[in-house]
């Protein structure tokens, strides 16, 4: 019998999230550009909230020798892993002395300050009452720098309207993103990701998501009544095959799509 190679290593859930939904790299580059653009200097400290195994935060720390990251998570577990593992290894002594990690809730109206606050992949979708969200979004407001912006991902369409499940293929294992409900009273979602490697059984609901899919403008009108003073959406354009091309410029008009993910970003 051959055996995959993956099959006989241990599977680690988090380096298969990382392969499949993240790209620190690429966020770190946009959120540190679109602060430049919008207050006309650079940033120094980015508070990554929600930050799981926090390679953002590594990866910002990576863009110049100033450059301080925070990351805050009330999870430990994520927080070990990224500790011990390669986004963070990889930094050199300088970095590591540069990066903070606190286990700490995001509501904690003690975080430190910084330039920018992200709240990325989505998860603030985890404050299903206006009143918890706004609670978060006055906390960010209150923790950040004078001049500081706030950055978040958002994603929406009509496929987030229904149950579906997309598998994205990778050379030795697949990615499924599974929306197992949606209630268009609530709109209350549940998701779940799903792997398989190649030669093995689907591992189902390796991460689950109860969440509530807020809008655009219920995400720039909440800024703007905790206090902040403009609001600004980036929006991804259009690749021949009429796919996202990852590249985000602002806009105040949007596309209608099956599928889409943008950025609301908030300015003190
Ligand atoms: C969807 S994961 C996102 C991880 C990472 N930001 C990313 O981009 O993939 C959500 C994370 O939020 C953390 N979390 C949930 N509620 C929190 C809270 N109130 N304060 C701090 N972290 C929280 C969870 O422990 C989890 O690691």
């Amino acid at each position: 019998m051959t055996r995959s190679k993956s099959a006989s290593q241990p599977f680690d859930k988090y380096e298969y999230y990382l392969k499949s939904v993240q790209s620190p790299e690429t966020d770190a580059e946009f959120i540190d550009k679109a602060f430049k653009d919008l207050r006309k200097r650079k940033a120094i400290s980015m508070r990554e909230d929600f930050c799981g195994t926090y390679s953002l935060t590594c990866e910002w720390v990576k863009l110049g020798n100033k450059k301080q990251g925070i990351g805050v998570d009330l999870d430990p577990e994520p927080l070990e892993y990224g500790a011990n593992h390669s986004a963070y290894q990889s930094l050199t002594a300088k970095q590591k002395k540069r990066v903070r990690i606190l286990c700490d809730d995001v509501m904690n109206p003690k975080l430190p300050k910084a330039d920018i606050v992200n709240a990325m992949n989505f998860s603030y979708s985890l404050f299903k009452k206006r009143e918890e969200l706004k609670v978060y979004f006055k906390n960010v407001y209150k923790t950040l720098n004078s001049d500081g912006m706030f950055i978040l991902d958002c994603f929406g369409g009509s496929e987030c309207q229904e149950e579906n499940e997309s598998e994205t293929e990778h050379d030795d294992f697949s990615y499924f993103w599974d929306q197992d409900s949606f209630d268009p009273v609530t709109n209350e979602a549940q998701f779940y990701i799903h792997f398989k490697r190649k030669g093995e059984k689907k591992r189902k609901k390796v991460f689950s998501y109860d969440w509530r899919l807020w809008t655009i403008p219920e995400l720039r009108e909440l800024m703007q009544e905790v206090g902040f003073k403009e609001t600004v959406v980036y929006w991804e354009g259009t690749d021949e095959d009429g796919d996202g091309d990852g590249v985000f410029t602002r806009t105040e008009v949007g596309e209608e799509c099956d599928s889409w993910v943008a950025y609301v970003v908030g300015l003190k």
